[in-house]
């Protein structure tokens, strides 16, 4: 099929490569020249593993280009919208600026009987309004939500857990058998496929991102407990988690969630929901924002103690700035927000992270960058790790107490064993452990 997709950020570029990659002719359109530029030439504006892979041979085999002029949508049967949503400036609602302007430069190419598919996560509401825009040109819209993870993102494009269409109910069967070609490979593979109305599908996106968040603040909620009680967070999820209602993952306790979705997702719900007078509906939701926000001032509190209240001048290793292992994205990241917080109370911040170092430096100058590991530990007074990096998880304790000032450690994803750390003279903190 030919498809065009709008937006060449992390969902479109990401979306475009991985439908080249299945045999359909795609376009992909962004109005960033730098960005169009480089995908042109086979180089991804950000890490994702196996990207760059599917990108050079979609780029190669012709199917796949990339552009910043809207008219290259023309010919295309399927138009995928796939631009962000970040938050508003002035507020907690999303930022519909980049949805609105696809729509608005894919409207004069659109032809009778054309999709146009809408994959951003949108407040509930948001297809009724573009289906009416579209209308008048004879084209259709869905909605189709995404539920990639970076760093599995071809994986999760590929092989999605599961699909689902809201259309609209007088064409469901058209639309249906739409997407279905455009997904052949994945219904041939035997993918659950839910076919719904907007609101739903809508719905569907921001529910399983809040369900996600809600867990996540639910064990830290529960490591601030084992933290006064000497319980440990970790084997207390372990034990819930063989509970196969509750399920082990998504229970890490740590510094918390970040990230380009869920932590605006559940703040533009929440705006959602009180614009539609059910607010109270979704309350808990500030929650587990604040449960959240609470981890990262957490650690930076516990590093100050471990210096008697003042961190003014020691120096201090902070082991990761991206919001997750195997991504450069430090968008709301407690990684570098950890980072940040310390060096904002004095201390002499050394950071390192293998892929978002570029990032955090253009937003963050006035930390220090290692280029290695040992040259971040090298004199440290603490080491905090804050994201879960192989690398990191792989420290040995005797090797990097050698090169540290003090063998203080705090663990802020839990992913170091405690005892070995101590049998080599280590101070070890984990998060509610
Ligand atoms: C998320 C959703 O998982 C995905 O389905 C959706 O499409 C986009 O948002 P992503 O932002 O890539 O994906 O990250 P995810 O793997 O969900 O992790 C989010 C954050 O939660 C990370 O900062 C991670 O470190 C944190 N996390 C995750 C925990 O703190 N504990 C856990 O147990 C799991």
């Amino acid at each position: 099929m030919k498809l065009s997709v709008f937006g060449c950020g992390y969902l479109g570029a990401v979306h475009a490569a991985a439908m080249a990659s299945l045999g359909h002719e795609v376009v992909g359109i962004d109005p960033d020249a730098t960005k169009i530029a480089k995908l042109s030439a086979g180089q991804t504006p950000f890490f994702e593993p196996g990207l760059p892979e599917i990108l050079a041979s979609s780029l190669g085999s012709g199917r796949l280009t990339f552009t910043t002029d809207p008219a290259a949508a023309a010919g295309a049967d399927v138009h995928f919208i796939g631009v962000g949503t970040p938050q508003r400036r002035d507020g907690a609602g999303a930022d519909m600026t980049y949805v609105n302007q696809a729509v608005a430069d894919l409207l004069p190419h659109l032809r009778p009987g054309a999709l146009v598919v809408g994959k951003s996560t949108v407040p509930v509401g948001t297809a009724a309004r573009l289906a009416a825009t579209v209308a008048p040109t004879g084209a259709r819209l869905a909605w189709n939500p995404e539920f990639l993870r970076e760093g599995f993102a071809i994986k999760d494009t590929i092989e999605p857990d599961r699909l689902v269409y809201g259309v609209a109910p007088d064409t469901k069967d058209e639309d249906t058998a739409i997407l279905d070609a455009v997904y052949a490979a994945a219904i041939g593979a035997g993918t659950p496929r839910i076919v719904t109305d907007y609101a739903t599908a809508e719905l569907v996106k921001v529910a399983a991102n809040s369900f996600l968040a809600t867990k996540i603040s639910f064990i830290n909620a529960m490591a601030e407990i084992a933290e006064v009680t000497g319980a440990d967070v970790t084997q207390l999820a372990d034990a819930i988690g063989h509970d196969a209602r509750i399920g082990r993952r998504f229970l890490n306790a740590g510094v918390g969630f970040g990230g380009g979705c869920l932590p605006k997702d559940i703040r533009a719900f929440t705006a959602r929901a009180e614009e539609l007078g059910r607010g109270e509906s979704v309350a808990f939701l500030k929650q587990v924002d604040e449960i959240n926000l609470r981890r990262r001032q957490h650690v930076v509190d516990l590093v100050v103690s471990s210096f008697g209240g003042q961190v003014f001048g020691h120096r201090v290793a902070v082991l990761g700035l991206a919001f997750k292992p195997d991504s450069d994205d430090i968008r709301d990241s407690p990684a570098l927000d950890v980072a940040v917080r310390l060096k904002g109370l004095g201390a002499e911040v050394i950071s390192h992270d293998p892929e978002a170092m570029d990032n955090a430096r253009r937003m963050h100058p006035q930390l220090a960058y290692a280029d290695t590991v040992d040259a971040a530990l090298d004199g440290a007074e603490a080491v905090v790790v804050v994201t879960e990096w192989k690398q990191y998880r792989q420290l040995d304790p005797r090797e990097t107490a050698a090169k540290v000032a003090r063998p203080v450690i705090f663990d802020g994803r839990n992913v170091l064993d405690p005892a070995a750390w101590r049998a080599e003279g280590w101070t070890y903190t984990g998060m509610g452990r």
